[in-house]
């Protein structure tokens, strides 16, 4: 394997990348002012939504959401991993990749990296085993699995054995400690006083099951879930969580789901991998399942960023209906404009697996009409177990509703919310949040929620808050980051608001190492929580014309939030010091504040 692309190289690129001419060759741009505009690439469309920013190096399509820097739209588009979506950007640019020389001395490989390559190595053997193993291509022909699933979803066969894995790949101490990490192999329990003999005291964690590989969204194997070919418990057995798998954050079958040439519109999720691969294998090449798992808000920020709509489907049981309120619950904070759920029962006794097997594609998505928006399902839900015709109902349903709508962020969904609840007692939204009172509203950032009156949106919109604001500027202009000086760049960090955190980091990058667009900031916090939600404001429009009064809004914005924070915080320490005295850390932090604190006269 070749060595890692050193950062300083990728950065560079980027500041040097042109988006426009790369979308440009594969897709027709139409100039528009500032910017340029097409029918987007990523969902179909007759009206043109997908827009390229020259100026900020990015591209954003207002139907489904799909945004990125120039490497983000060669790895969605050309469907390229990371590194080949650099070697592609460079070689456009006709230069060469660099990469970190891994002689002895030089910085080791990641210990990931590591991972990967063996999680990559044992797919290939259970894949091999599969083929060798009679009982479990019966199986697989039993299950209805054609060879091109099998090919796609890269299906293999762990053999019924205490030590197969081991035996092939667990040759040394340090090969089997990493077989132990990717969650391939167990140690055996001994008693404390027992030394472990070299080579002893492992066994293979999957034996006599039917591998599925769980693949990220690159297409690296992070995990498998293997499933029992006869009896036995458990029926699924998953990877245990690893440095690189977290059950809550994967949705099996989405690298699956971009690799299909077909354009996504939407995103079917359902519970299981034998779901999500028969209904590929139908026809329906947008299934993907979480694993084993409640659907979390982290698995929707992923689906949301491959199609705008989400379908959940679940069994018609008991058990279907409680995991479908539970990924309700979960799925509110991610309830926003553009974003469409809803919610599909299937008979009881049916899985899709079973139902598109008998019915197929067609049939199956005929079924979507029946599907439940999320606003209806949750009123549904909450007229099932409260009588609402006379005022104690009412006033219990108001109490069993008002959770949920603090989940929303502000918003149309959030409005849409607040008319049908309302509706449902027979009041007036206005009435309504009367009852409510006041309400913590989860910011669209996915900061902490802070309560206040619930307000109907028009009121609240606007151009969000302060700190977002400083924020968007500073993406869109990152040259103004010297506006600010490094003792007001240090006294930040001691202000607990929302976003603060978001606005320091980049400030003191940027003050650091220069970059001359947001294409090129967001490539530095790519992978990052951070970088997640700078693009999202990076989408936004650039509501300040130029530098000059992008600089002057983010000071003003910065000198405001320290003077906001500084008269609270100075009284406090100031009361402490009288009272108890100071530590050596408030001392610091009490000298900051004066130095930043605004100079009058
Ligand atoms: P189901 O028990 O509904 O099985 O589990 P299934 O998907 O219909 O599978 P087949 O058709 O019998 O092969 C649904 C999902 O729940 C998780 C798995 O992700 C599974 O695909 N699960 C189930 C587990 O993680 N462990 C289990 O023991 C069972
Ligand atoms: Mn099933």
């Amino acid at each position: 394997m070749s060595g890692r692309i050193p950062q300083h190289f990728i950065d560079d690129l980027v500041s040097r990348a042109d988006i426009v001419e790369l979308i440009g060759s594969r897709v027709p741009l139409k100039k528009a002012g500032r910017e340029y505009r097409a029918c987007c690439p990523f969902h179909d469309e007759k009206t043109p939504s997908f827009w390229v920013s020259p100026a900020k190096q990015f591209y954003h399509c207002f139907g489904c959401g799909a945004h990125g820097t120039a490497l983000g739209f060669l790895m969605n588009y050309d469907r390229l991993p990371f590194p080949e979506a650099v070697e592609e950007l460079a070689q456009r640019l006709g230069v060469e990749v660099p990469r970190e020389a891994q002689g002895p001395g030089a910085p080791p490989r990641g210990a990931s990296d590591d991972l990967y390559a063996l999680l990559g190595e044992v797919t290939a053997f259970y894949r091999n085993e599969l083929v060798r193993s009679e009982k479990a291509r019966a199986y697989v022909a039993k299950r209805g699995l054609d060879a091109g699933s099998l090919e796609r979803f890269a299906i293999g066969y762990a053999p019924a054995s205490w030590n197969e894995v081991l035996k092939h790949y667990g040759h040394s101490e340090d090969a089997r400690r990493r077989l132990s990490e990717a969650g391939l192999i167990i140690e055996r329990e001994r008693p404390a006083d027992e030394p472990r003999r070299p080579g002893e005291g492992y066994y293979d964690r999957f034996r006599d099951r039917l591998m599925f590989p769980i693949r990220d969204a690159r297409g690296r194997v992070l995990a498998f879930g293997g499933r029992i070919l006869d009896q036995g418990e458990p029926k699924y057995l998953n990877s245990p969580e690893t440095s690189l798998f977290h059950k809550g954050r994967e949705l099996y079958g989405l690298y699956e789901v971009r690799q299909s040439r077909a354009t996504i519109k939407r995103l079917l999720i359902v519970e299981g991998y034998m779901d999500v691969v028969r209904l590929h294998q139908a026809g329906i090449p947008y299934a993907v399942a979480t694993l084993g798992t409640a659907t979390t808000p982290e698995h929707l920020k992923r689906a949301f960023r491959v199609a705008s709509e989400v379908i959940f489907c679940f069994d018609g049981d008991r058990a279907g209906r409680a995991a479908a309120w539970r990924a309700l619950n979960n799925a509110l904070p991610e309830a926003q404009a553009g974003r469409e759920m809803r919610f599909l029962f299937l008979p009881e006794g049916e899985d899709p697996d079973s139902l598109v097997g008998r019915e197929g594609a067609a049939a199956f998505e005929s079924r979507y009409a029946q599907a439940l928006p999320l606003s209806e399902y949750l009123v549904q839900h909450l007229l099932e177990d409260v009588e609402v015709t006379h005022a104690d109902g009412k006033a219990r349903f108001v109490s069993q509703a008002r959770p949920l709508l603090e989940r929303l962020p502000d918003g149309p969904y959030r409005e849409l919310l607040l008319d049908r609840l309302a509706a449902a007692i027979g009041v007036s939204a206005e009435r309504f949040l009367k009852i409510v009172g006041p309400v913590a509203s989860a910011p669209a950032d996915g900061a902490a929620p802070e309560r206040r009156p619930l307000q109907r949106t028009a009121r609240s919109a606007g151009r969000g808050s302060m700190v977002r604001q400083a924020v968007q500027n500073l993406l869109h202009f990152p040259s103004t980051a010297t506006r600010i000086p490094a003792e007001q760049r240090a006294a930040l960090a001691f202000i607990d608001a929302p976003g603060v955190d978001v606005l320091k980091a980049l400030l003191d990058d940027l003050c650091e190492r220069p970059a001359t667009n947001a294409g090129q900031v967001l490539e530095r916090w790519r992978d990052r929580e951070i970088g997640e939600r700078l693009s999202r404001l990076a989408s936004a429009e650039m509501i300040t014309p130029d530098a000059k009064a992008a600089g002057n809004e983010l000071a003003t914005a910065v000198q405001k939030l320290l003077e906001l924070n500084a008269g609270a915080r100075l009284d406090a320490l100031l009361d402490k010091a009288r009272e108890a005295g100071l530590s050596d850390e408030e001392k610091r932090e009490l000298t900051t504040l004066m130095a930043a604190r605004p100079r009058s006269g």
